[in-house]
């Protein structure tokens, strides 16, 4: 059986230290880190993952203001609102949860986002860093699974890392990380040829996919540590749902070395990493320095 990487556990420890700097910060320097969140429409998944991340940014002494839009808002006044939030100096991590109704043209109102307080890294000025090897903001689910990989693998110099999914939120920046922290990176999508043989040479297997139990126990190379960033709510028995991620679990988990259970692995670390960009971003705003190793 594979070691259980504990997501929840570690996402525990980061919010305590989180928790302290902020106080820290408050009675040192009278700052209070500020994160908006803005949601347009309702979409009951979106709906959770946003109070959550309110919930979290106020029990940890956060100023939390919320925006929320109907799902039919004009281009132009979701454009004002963020506008709005990138020049209130108490704002400074702004997040509008993805995706956006169709009808808006996302490419516009990351355009609109103050780059400073772009937490979620989706900005261009903000992926750029990244590749430039400069990025203070890096996207929060790849920053959690560095964080995952860290703590239970340690160097990951030279092991062979496979991503599967290239979306800009998570398959992309993850490749950069995994590359900065000199792995053998190569990126899968739905169009790559034989993905069970790309996956069965990866020492470290990333699933970003959004497909139920998509990656099964014969792709996966004997001791391989896998992550699965998948969050997919499928049937159970008795009518009701469940969460599944993109690896086949149960099966999967008897050949990895390591692997992330959903719920409670990489999910556990995105709201903190959320948090800790916000922090990160309060810092700068002041002149602090930045608490990048918390
Ligand atoms: N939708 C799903 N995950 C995320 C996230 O991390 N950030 C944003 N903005 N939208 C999302």
């Amino acid at each position: 059986m594979s070691i259980i990487i504990d997501g929840k556990a570690s996402a525990a420890r980061l919010r305590e230290r989180i928790a302290a700097y902020t106080a820290d910060l408050k009675a040192q320097h009278g700052v209070t880190p500020g994160l908006a969140t803005v949601l347009v429409g309702n979409d009951p998944a979106s709906e959770v993952y946003v109070r959550n991340k309110r919930k979290t940014a106020e029990a940890l002494g956060f100023k939390s203001v919320h925006v929320g839009l109907p799902a039919d808002v004009a281009q132009d006044e979701l454009l004002r609102q963020v506008r709005a939030l990138s020049a209130d100096a108490t704002v400074h991590g702004i997040l509008v949860q993805l995706p956006l109704p169709k009808h808006l043209d996302e490419a516009a109102v990351l355009d609109a986002l103050d780059p400073a307080k772009d937490v979620d890294a989706l900005t261009p000025t903000n992926a750029g860093l990244l590749l430039s090897g400069r990025a203070h903001l890096v996207s929060c689910t790849p920053a959690g699974v560095m964080l995952l990989l860290k703590e239970y693998v340690g160097d990951i110099a030279g092991k062979e890392a496979l991503v599967i999914g290239r979306s800009l939120l998570f398959g992309k920046p993850a490749a950069q990380l995994l590359l900065a922290a000199n792995a053998t990176v190569t990126m899968a999508h739905s169009r790559s040829r034989d993905l069970p043989a790309l996956a069965r040479r990866a020492d470290i297997l990333v699933a970003a996919i959004g497909k139920p139990e998509f990656v099964k126990a014969d792709w996966i190379k004997p001791g391989a540590v896998v992550i699965d960033v998948g969050i997919n709510r499928v049937e159970a028995e008795g009518g009701k749902t469940k969460l599944v991620g993109d690896v086949a679990y149960d099966e999967a988990a008897k050949v990895a070395g390591a692997i992330t259970p959903v719920p409670g692995g990489v999910g556990a670390m995105t709201i903190v990493c959320l948090m800790h960009n916000t922090l990160i971003a309060a810092c700068a705003r002041n002149g602090l320095p930045l608490p990048q190793q918390l």
